[in-house]
């Protein structure tokens, strides 16, 4: 996969777009398997994520037509059990479960490896599937799920989990009779396919963390436009910070991004919010900060990596406790190795701003704590280079290109 090479210290500014949510078009492409009726969905990312999920939903009977943007998936699924492969390369493709055993009343689908932040169980989706009638086994590393039929009730999670909210969102969807979430997941994300349901003639209630679903003999095909990706505007708009440059995102949705927003804001940058525009204007090094990572709204945990490097070049110190997955600090040895002072203890890094980073040789880890070592890299003195971009492509749709129209100076070599 090759890497890429920055030289750093060129401040970024200009005007980007942003690309429809990774995390929004995994579920809205599992939810076809819902339906035979023809799904359009627009916006869709060009992501690794995406073609892994195309490529699953394909295993499974779906016919997949894409043109850039815009996608078709048509077809009745024709088989309920889930290619190992796919599902082991990526844990969103176990949303697969639920719709399957939904329309074929059993299914078969591998659990999902363990990834770099953290052993990221299932249980609440495996509970779930129990709580309206499904019958589980694990066997060989995957599950087997068999429901004569899916019968709604009342299912309250412990964490307000995204995975488990949507599967159950799905599940509930064909079920007989009303399914009330309890302490579900409020992400943008989530909302996003409650109106891709809804656009397929589900009935869903949405009441805080409330979420109630009639549930429908069938559904139909429908037409969607995903929600903007909040994960690639904040990380666009910490490439400017991190550089002293002004960095205008477009096409995004302000009201998804308070809580990243308030913390900018709070290291000293001013923001400045257009028509589905975000801009942030850098006065020197960022102030020290707090921050609490947790589910929406609160801060997002996929931008905590981010906002690290970029705090890692401020002033005093900052702290950024992580409130969702065991092991999000993947990112703190390459930021030390550049010369940041970061220490960990438990789910709470401090971080020491220092003037300057220096270029290091990096490999990214997961998604997010790539794209942290890609921001240090734009800040930093002299050359870095980020391998493992198979990573940082699940999330990031061009990154090198979007960041040289910014003015970086990066470059993608495949040797
Ligand atoms: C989704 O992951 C996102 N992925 C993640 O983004 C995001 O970080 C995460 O939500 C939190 O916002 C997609 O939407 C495809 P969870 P998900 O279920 O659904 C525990 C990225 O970089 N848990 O809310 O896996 C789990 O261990 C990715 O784009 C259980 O214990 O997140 C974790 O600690 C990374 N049992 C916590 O809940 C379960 O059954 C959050 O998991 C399910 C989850």
């Amino acid at each position: 996969m090759g890497y890429l090479l920055v030289e750093g210290g060129r401040p970024l500014s200009g005007r980007i777009a942003v690309e429809g949510a990774k995390n929004a078009a995994l579920p809205a492409c599992v939810a076809s398997l819902l339906t035979d009726g023809p799904i359009v969905l627009h916006r869709i990312p060009q992501l690794r994520d995406v073609s892994t999920i195309l490529f699953t939903i394909g295993e499974l009977g779906k016919r997949v037509i894409r043109n850039g943007p815009d996608l078709l998936i048509a077809g009745a699924p024709l088989s309920f059990e889930a290619n190992p492969y796919s599902v082991s390369q990526m844990r969103a493709s176990f949303l697969v479960l639920g719709p399957l055993v939904a329309r074929f009343g059993r299914a078969v689908v591998p659990l999902p490896g363990g990834c770099s932040i953290g052993p990221r169980p299932v249980d609440l989706h495996l509970k779930g599937l129990q709580a309206l009638g499904a019958r589980v086994e694990e066997r060989d590393g995957a599950v087997a799920v068999m429901a004569d039929r899916l019968r709604g009730c009342r299912i309250e999670l412990p964490f307000p989990s995204v995975g488990a909210t949507e599967q159950l969102l799905m599940v509930a969807s064909l079920a007989d009779g009303e399914t009330e979430i309890a302490n579900g997941a409020i992400e943008p994300e989530v909302i996003d396919l409650v109106s891709l349901l809804r656009k397929m003639g589900s009935n869903v209630e949405i009441d805080g963390r409330t979420f109630r679903i009639e549930g429908r003999i069938s559904l139909s095909g429908a037409e969607h436009t995903l929600i903007p990706d909040r994960m690639e505007a904040g990380t666009l708009l910490l490439a400017g910070a991190i550089t002293g440059g002004e960095v205008t995102v477009e096409g995004v949705e302000p009201g998804h991004l308070e809580a990243f927003l308030e913390a900018l804001s709070a290291s000293g940058l001013t923001i400045g919010e257009g028509d589905g525009e975000l801009t942030v204007v850098p006065r020197g090094r960022p102030e020290p900060v707090e921050v609490k990572t947790g589910p929406h709204p609160g801060f997002p945990t996929d931008l905590h990596p981010p906002l690290a490097a970029y705090l890692s070049v401020g002033r005093g110190t900052s702290r950024v406790t992580e409130g969702v997955f065991e092991r999000r600090f993947t990112y703190v040895d390459g930021l030390r190795s550049m010369g940041a002072q970061i220490a960990v203890s438990g789910r709470t890094g401090s971080i020491t701003g220092v003037k300057r980073l220096r270029g290091s040789s990096l490999v990214a880890p997961d998604i997010r704590a790539g794209a942290a070592l890609l921001l240090a890299g734009l800040a930093a003195e002299g050359e870095t280079r980020v391998s493992g971009l198979e990573q940082i492509d699940r999330g990031y749709a061009g990154i090198e290109d979007k960041l040289s129209r910014l003015g970086a100076k990066v470059e993608r070599t495949n040797d």
